[in-house]
């Protein structure tokens, strides 16, 4: 149904494919796989026609095709869903699920049509979506993974005869992610072909029928599913190294640093937390249950309403997020591209700009000569893959841009790190890396507060879960307590108790 035939693009002086190709048929679920800047997104990008290659030919029902334009991309029946969300917050749910498939004319019954079809998806999605999220919600003011619902939605609606999905899963929990599977495999029965992007192995395995593994920009391997080990699957993608998932000893002290007493917040109901020197706290839960919300009310990114903040045996007045980082707290964001970048500067200035800036205030004089070897130590560590540190962030891969956000705030000392949802779209190795460099800086002392989607990374990281339902903290796992399955387990059982109390 569509074949990619050695296909080359370059960006300057960086090449982003060199030969990559695959084949895949009709009722197939063919995964690509491939560390950060290994060119899957670029691939994507040519196929859904918003980048066209130097070299190589596309091919859809044995017929060479050269989309170029979104909509004559769609025009062959491909529908993308971008790394990037495309969603517009300023416009409602109902409004975004039918962009792109508005008549030319607007008529009152393709209108009617258009809300019978858009109602039907949000039906169809409400399972993942919680039962707040309706026709009229703006789009804006929901949590980073449904708004990711809502994305997959406006393209499903397309009824797309190959449906791309890059890294669609990223910001999703399980839950989420299984309803999503529910539907690719009935577009699988009707013989549509789904091109799957994941940095989740476990996903792949579960999804996809076959896979390709690029390596920078090269085909590197596809391989039949039902035959492969994960294992397999990891040193195609990075050779021998093999991503950490194993849980350390914590390296909890007795010290106090963050004390947080009934803290309110819009999304935060009520949250009291006492976390140590050396500890890893993990967020858990089903998402959008404020989470992001109290990360950012610790940071005094968001006005706290009630309740009492002590740092270090300090009880702190209302600060703003200028005045929290000054005293050592960090927060990593987890929305990507519009929160925690200045995607017009360059790659070196945006993972310089915190510390800087904080060196500056202290007194001391800016030397550029160690910002750059600082820079060029994060880029090598986390293994980021740019053309030069003088080239916008904006021209970095999904993942690599993440790793950037990372870096840009372990590089800048922290005492407290906030991190939400971290290593979203970031590869195994360099979510290796990150849990790493995570856990030296909690033996070094610092304080760290996790969210995270990815259930896994929760269980290997913390050392206490605190379980989230609707702004307040409603269990907690230690230690051993802390597997997936529980996490699963807990999240979805609090929510079927308040659904239960709810009804009853
Ligand atoms: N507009 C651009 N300008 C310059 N370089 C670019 C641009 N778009 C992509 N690249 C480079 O091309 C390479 C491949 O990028 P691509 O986005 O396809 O990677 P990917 O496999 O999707 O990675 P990820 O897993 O991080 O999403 C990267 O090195 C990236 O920096
Ligand atoms: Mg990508």
């Amino acid at each position: 149904m569509i074949e990619v035939r050695d296909v080359g693009k370059r960006y300057g002086g960086v090449v982003a494919l060199a030969g990559a190709r695959f084949a895949a048929e009709a009722g197939e679920v063919h995964g690509l796989l491939g560390p950060n800047g290994s060119g899957k997104s670029t691939i994507n990008k040519i196929l859904a026609g918003s980048v066209r290659p130097d070299t190589g030919s596309l091919w859809v029902d044995g017929r060479q095709v050269q989309p170029g334009s979104p909509t004559e991309s769609a025009r062959l029946g491909i529908g993308a869903v971008y790394q990037q969300l495309t969603v517009i917050p300023t416009l409602d749910v109902e409004q975004n699920l039918l962009l792109g498939t508005e008549p030319g004319r607007w008529g009152l019954l393709d209108r009617r049509a258009g809300r019978e079809r858009a109602s039907a998806m949000l039906e169809r999605l409400r399972p993942a979506l919680g039962e707040h999220v309706g026709p009229g919600s703006l789009v804006g003011d929901l949590s980073p993974g449904q708004q990711q619902l809502i994305e997959i939605g406006k393209v499903l609606l397309r009824r797309p005869r190959i449906l791309i999905l890059d890294e669609a899963t990223a910001s999703l929990h399980r839950p989420q992610v299984d309803l999503l599977f529910d539907i690719v495999r009935e577009l699988r029965e009707d013989g549509v072909c789904v091109l799957f992007v994941s940095h989740r192995l476990d996903e792949i395995l579960r999804i996809c029928d076959r896979a390709t593994i690029l390596r920078a920009g090269r085909h590197v391997a596809t391989v039949d599913l039902a035959d492969t080990r994960p294992d397999e699957l990891v040193r195609l993608m990075v050779g021998e190294k093999l991503a950490e998932t194993t849980k350390v000893p914590s390296a909890r002290r007795d010290e106090v640093v963050l004390q947080v007493d009934d803290l309110h917040a819009p999304g935060v109901a009520g949250v009291s937390l006492r976390a140590h020197a050396g500890e890893i706290i993990g967020l858990g839960g089903l998402q959008g249950q404020g989470q992001s919300d109290l990360l950012m009310t610790i940071f005094g990114a968001l006005p706290r309403t009630g309740g009492t903040v002590t740092f270090r045996g300090r009880r702190l007045g209302h600060y703003r997020a200028a005045r929290a980082a000054r005293m050592g707290f960090a927060l990593v964001p987890g929305n990507r591209g519009t929160q925690g970048m200045f995607s017009l500067r360059s790659i070196q200035e945006n993972l310089s700009i915190v510390s800087l800036w904080r060196r500056t205030m202290a007194g001391f004089g800016i030397s550029m000569r160690r910002e750059r070897s600082a820079a060029r130590e994060a880029v090598e560590r986390l293994a980021i893959r740019l053309g030069s540190l003088d080239d916008p962030v904006s021209s970095l891969s999904g993942g690599n841009a993440q790793k950037v956000i990372v870096a840009k705030w372990l590089l800048s000392d922290p005492v407290v790190i906030l991190l939400d949802d971290p290593t979203k779209g970031v590869d195994v190795g360099a979510k290796a890396e990150i849990y790493q460099i995570i856990r030296t800086l909690a033996a070094e002392g610092c304080t760290i507060v996790i969210n995270s989607s990815d259930d896994r990374e929760l269980a290997v990281l913390s050392d206490r879960v605190l379980v989230l339902f609707e702004g307040a903290v409603v269990a907690e796992l230690e230690g051993e307590e802390i597997d997936e399955e529980r996490l699963v387990s807990s999240a979805l059982l609090v929510s079927a108790r308040a659904d239960r109390e709810v009804s009853g």
